[in-house]
């Protein structure tokens, strides 16, 4: 069995390629958005979401959610692309992601990949004029 030993030029060619993965994934939307946000939180006040139309909000741990207003109840998606997680958003027609161009009804099935998975719903609810995760 043979074994191999990195060499210095190995290691610090892994240590600079992370350097710049790292910052490159955080800048696409990647990297590791929390994937359930904190029960209770508000996202949104009723008020500032337009009936009809989906808005992107983003949680206080910085996870990305769409919320989208009908009447006095809203619904809630993962705004993270479930190709490799950069944030969704709203295109006016549908929701886009801006990184390899998937996109997303709004109710999260997908439209056009390379996303095969729908956004999943976050689930929300509406207390006292708010909208906060359940
Ligand atoms: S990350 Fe969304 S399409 Fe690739």
């Amino acid at each position: 069995m043979s074994q191999s030993t990195p060499t210095r030029r190995t290691v610090l060619l892994s240590a600079a390629l992370g350097a710049v993965a790292a910052p490159a994934l955080a800048a696409c939307g990647g990297g590791t958005p929390e994937a359930t946000p904190t029960s209770g939180e508000v996202l949104a006040a009723l008020d500032d979401l337009e009936d009809g139309v989906a808005t992107v909000v983003t949680t206080a741990a910085g996870t990305p959610v769409v919320l989208t207003r009908s009447g006095d109840t809203v619904s809630a998606l993962s705004g993270v692309c479930t190709h490799q997680g950069c944030v969704v958003r709203n295109n006016g027609v549908n929701l886009l992601c801006p990184c390899h161009s998937s996109e997303f009804g709004f109710d999260g099935g997908v439209l056009k990949g390379p996303a095969s998975e729908p956004l999943p719903p976050v689930p929300v609810a509406v207390q006292d004029g708010n909208v906060v995760t359940a």
